[in-house]
């Protein structure tokens, strides 16, 4: 069973939703009389982009990016690579870039420079997860599901080693699951 690796639930399955739909709420108020071009960052990002996407009121347009800045491991690389790039042009949309958790922010810092090179009418960013005391680079985060301290966290389309992704809740794994990495 993958609830014997976790070593504690931090946000249950209920919790999750609930955020969920208040951000849902806040973006279809924000965004009143606009269509939003939502891009998820894959494959991280997938389970809270479907999830969020069907709490908010209004039109929604599908398009999603993959990048590449971590290894297998726990630590990002540092360098950004896309391994999948937008299937549409987003000049003059209003973007929602949909994250599953925002670490060192290198991965969101080089994606949200390359977004506004192509001359979207807005942007804005949300993610479920950020880490405040790990940034090195500066990203604003203009919806954020929860602020949480240093610790690697799986579940709700967080992995580790491809692991854990489907998860309903989000929990920090025991240390002898990661141990010797
Ligand atoms: P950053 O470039 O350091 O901000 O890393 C962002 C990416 O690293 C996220 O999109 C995740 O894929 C991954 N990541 C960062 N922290 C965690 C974590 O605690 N659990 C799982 N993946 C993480
Ligand atoms: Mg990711």
């Amino acid at each position: 069973m993958m609830n014997d690796d976790m070593g504690k639930i931090m946000f249950t399955e209920e919790q999750i939703q609930k955020r969920i739909k208040e951000l849902g709420q806040e973006i279809t108020r924000d965004y009143a009389g606009k269509d939003i071009f939502a891009v998820g960052i894959l494959k991280g990002a997938v389970v809270f982009y479907t999830d969020l996407v069907r709490a908010i009121d209004l039109p929604v347009q599908f398009d999603f990016m993959i990048a590449s800045s971590y290894g297998s491991g726990t630590e990002s690389s540092g360098t950004v690579k896309i391994l999948k790039d937008l299937d549409y042009d987003i000049e003059n949309r209003n973007l929602l870039v949909i994250e599953d958790i925002i670490d060192t922010g290198t991965t969101m810092d080089y994606m949200m420079g390359y977004f506004r090179s192509k001359n979207p009418a807005s942007i804005k960013l949300c993610s479920l997860l950020s880490k405040p005391s790990r940034r090195k680079a500066k990203v604003n985060i203009d919806y954020c599901g929860w602020e949480i301290p240093d610790e690697f966290v799986v579940g709700y389309g967080l992995d580790f080693d491809e692991k854990y992704r489907n998860l309903p809740y989000i929990g920090v794994l025991k240390k002898e699951v990661y141990g010797d990495k």
